[in-house]
């Protein structure tokens, strides 16, 4: 979707389909004022709508331009919300696509609490996210998406063509991330996933460096190593370095199996295909680098992506199998399913040696349990740091990108203990499932300030309360939105 901001009288924008929202309050809309001839029409439909939440009405202007005005309910000004104004501009979004208009042009609400900067960038994600529709691989390619401009008072000129752009790269990196997430496996190895960040890196100005082979095996990256063992498609190690700032970097880990069919533990066959999804961690920071660049953060950032299939076959890795993962510390293997941490582990203790990062946040599909325990809203949030905690709870808040924290103390660490090595890749039963993971994970850094997100539930999974139609049927892109608030807030002079 193209995207433009402009600051005009809404009624002299050139476009084929104007759109307003409005509040259950509002008495009318700005440019139509009493004398205008489409008031009557414009007062009527203002009447029928009554701000009610997720409805539209259209208002026909015959023979004038453009030809047809839509009015969108933003319900009571008092629960207004960031996440409100997205809903409602991705409705506007699917309903100019299905007019089949080229260009459609959204006005600015009128408000009260609501700072135009921010509503205009909330509409432009809110459109860019709900047109998109993954047609890769289908013969009957997704509808042409119409031109979004938009429309804004001429005092927060500056303020909203800042916004647009701001939020047309971050957006652009959440469809980046669905378009690989949503790969099929056999099209995605590790391979072929690390070409295509190759392509973005270049096309990015990012340096990429990717390990393979000998490199891995000599490297001592032995939980990349035993996980990739089974499969025809070697593992690999993806290494990107954005420098747009001083001083340490903060560092992006992402778990990208590219399928998890458990391996010798092998999974259930219901929904395994799903298991296509268990990249999207390493998707994700693929997706935060490229908005990053594109919009010249501010800030030096380091991605590490270990990439793998894990399969089961002649030459997997067994449960029983100890193994030394980066940094020395062995591993017992209870369950080849739970190899997320065993890559991650590796790639944490990786990023911490070689880049001396200020801080470290790692995304993952980790565990089923983090579904049990929160749904498909709400990312699970494991943290030694208060502060990063904190600050990503309030990213969260302003993006609608739910976060919820679950304790990590030293009682959790004992989960992880092992009678034979040093530590083992399950916890204890059923119990805190999700904690146990993040313990394993913890133990792999030595004392960076860290932050995992478990993204089980949140990165494909439809919420059955539809509470996020701007989040089309497959990866849904969590996470980009939620990172870059927080990246921008800490980045110097914003
Ligand atoms: N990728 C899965 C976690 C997962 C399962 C994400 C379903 C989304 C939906 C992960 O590798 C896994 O298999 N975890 C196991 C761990 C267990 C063996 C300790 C799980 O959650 O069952
Ligand atoms: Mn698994
Ligand atoms: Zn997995």
């Amino acid at each position: 979707m193209n995207v433009d901001a402009l600051s005009a009288d809404p009624l002299a924008v050139e476009t084929d389909l104007l759109c307003y929202m409005v509040a259950e309050e509002s008495a009318g809309v700005p440019g139509i004022g009493a004398e205008h001839a489409l008031a009557p029409a414009v007062r009527q439909s203002l009447g029928d709508l009554r701000g009610r939440f997720a409805k539209i009405v259209s208002v026909a202007n015959p023979g004038g331009s453009p030809s047809r005005i839509l009015i969108a309910g933003l319900g009571p000004t008092s629960k207004i919300t960031a996440d409100i104004i997205r809903h409602t501009a991705g409705a506007i979004s699917k309903r100019a696509q299905e007019l089949g208009v080229a260009r459609f042009a959204v006005v600015c609400p009128d408000v009260e609490g609501v700072n135009p900067g921010d509503a205009a960038g909330q509409i432009t994600e809110g459109c860019s996210l709900a047109l998109y529709d993954f047609d890769m691989y289908r013969s009957k390619k997704a509808e042409a998406e119409p031109d979004l401009t938009v429309v804004c008072g001429t005092d927060a000129a500056d303020i909203v063509s800042k916004a647009v752009a701001r939020a047309r790269a971050v957006s652009e990196g959440v469809r980046f991330v669905r378009d690989i997430a949503n790969m099929p496996p056999n099209e995605c190895p590790p391979a072929r996933l690390a070409s295509m960040a190759e392509e973005m890196a270049d096309e990015k100005r990012i340096k990429c460096t990717v390990l393979s082979g000998d490199r891995l095996a000599d490297g001592g990256f032995g939980g990349i190593m035993a996980v990739g063992k089974g499969s025809a498609n070697p593992p690999r190690l993806i290494v990107l370095e954005y420098g747009g700032g001083e001083g340490p970097p903060v560092a992006l880990v992402g778990k990208a199996v590219t399928f998890d069919t458990g391996g010798i533990s092998l999974k259930p066959g219901e929904k395994m295909d799903e298991m296509k999804f268990d990249k999207c961690g390493g998707c994700t920071v693929l997706g935060i680098m490229r908005a990053a660049a594109e919009m010249g953060l501010p800030l030096n950032i380091v991605g590490v992506i270990p990439s793998v299939e894990n399969m089961p076959g002649g030459d997997s890795y067994r449960p029983g199998d100890i193994v030394k993962l980066y940094g020395g510390k062995t591993a017992e293997i209870l369950n080849t399913d739970a190899e997320g941490r065993l890559i991650l582990a590796d790639a944490l203790s990786y990023v911490e040696e070689r880049f001396s990062p200020r801080c470290i946040i790692d995304f993952a599909t980790l565990t089923g349990a983090c579904i049990v325990a929160l749904g498909c809203n709400v990312a699970g949030m494991v943290s030694d740091s208060d502060d990063m905690a904190a600050s990503i709870s309030l990213s969260a808040d302003r993006t609608a990108e739910g976060v919820w924290r679950l304790p990590l103390d030293d009682d959790y660490m004992d989960m992880i203990k092992s009678k034979v090595a040093d530590i083992k890749n399950l916890g204890t039963g059923r119990a805190a499932g999700t904690i146990a993971a993040a313990a394993f994970l913890k133990s792999a850094i030595k004392g960076t300030p860290w932050l995992h997100l478990d993204i089980a539930g949140t990165a494909w999974m439809q919420p059955a309360s539809k509470k996020r139609p701007y989040n089309p049927p497959g990866a849904t892109g969590f996470g980009v939105r939620l990172i870059l608030d927080y990246l921008g807030r800490i980045a110097p002079g914003r």
